[in-house]
């Protein structure tokens, strides 16, 4: 399957759902990286590893962001989209145009904490487990079927940020299984 990428900043998890998509038994490859941030750094990695890579400004609204995506997604005959770490919200449109075609990775265990700050969340509330979810994107934000989670611990002493790393380190391995899992259903 032809997968797009949505990023928006660093670009870790793309570098994981690439590594694994070399493989020869891959259901998948990365034809196309697109971004809302022309300076993200997942882009010039993208570059770097022969990636066509795709960026445009949503200064103008959202409406012409999404129609210049779409469009470029189209040009590359993408089939299905992977957001990874892409921090807009897609219009019920695009998601519609797009209909169970589009995944997302979140780091926490949802439907606990959807949104931004998730591992301060995590931490504030006591919990001892957290992690990731990588689930099918409809309208509602960080919401959708579930199709794959890992679970971290969460230690004593953790802050957002070591807590974020432990479940960044699970994300890179759950995010190119569970994209693999659901496109070969
Ligand atoms: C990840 O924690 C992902 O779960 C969230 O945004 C972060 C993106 O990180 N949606 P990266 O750009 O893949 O390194």
């Amino acid at each position: 399957r032809r997968v797009g990428v949505m990023i928006s900043g660093r670009g870790s998890n793309l570098k994981a759902l690439h590594a694994a998509s070399q493989a020869e038994d891959s259901p998948y490859s990365i034809v196309m990286v697109v971004s809302d941030n022309a300076a993200a750094p997942g882009l010039d990695w993208a570059t770097e590893n022969g990636i066509p890579t795709f960026a445009t400004s949503a200064d103008d609204g959202r409406e012409g962001f999404e129609h210049r995506i779409h469009a470029a997604l189209e040009g590359m005959k993408v089939e299905a989209i992977a957001l990874a770490g892409f921090m807009r919200i897609l219009s019920p449109e695009f998601v519609a145009r797009w209909q169970g075609r589009i995944v997302n990775i979140h780091p926490s265990l949802l439907p606990k904490y959807p949104g931004l700050d998730t591992h301060a969340r995590a931490i504030a509330a006591g919990d001892e487990v957290a992690g990731a979810t990588v689930h099918v994107v409809t309208d509602k934000v960080d919401d959708g079927p579930i199709i794959g989670t890992a679970e971290v611990p969460v230690e004593a002493g953790d802050t957002p940020e070591t807590l974020a790393a432990r479940v960044l380190e699970a994300e890179h391995e759950l995010y190119p299984q569970a994209l693999a899992h659901w496109l070969t259903r």
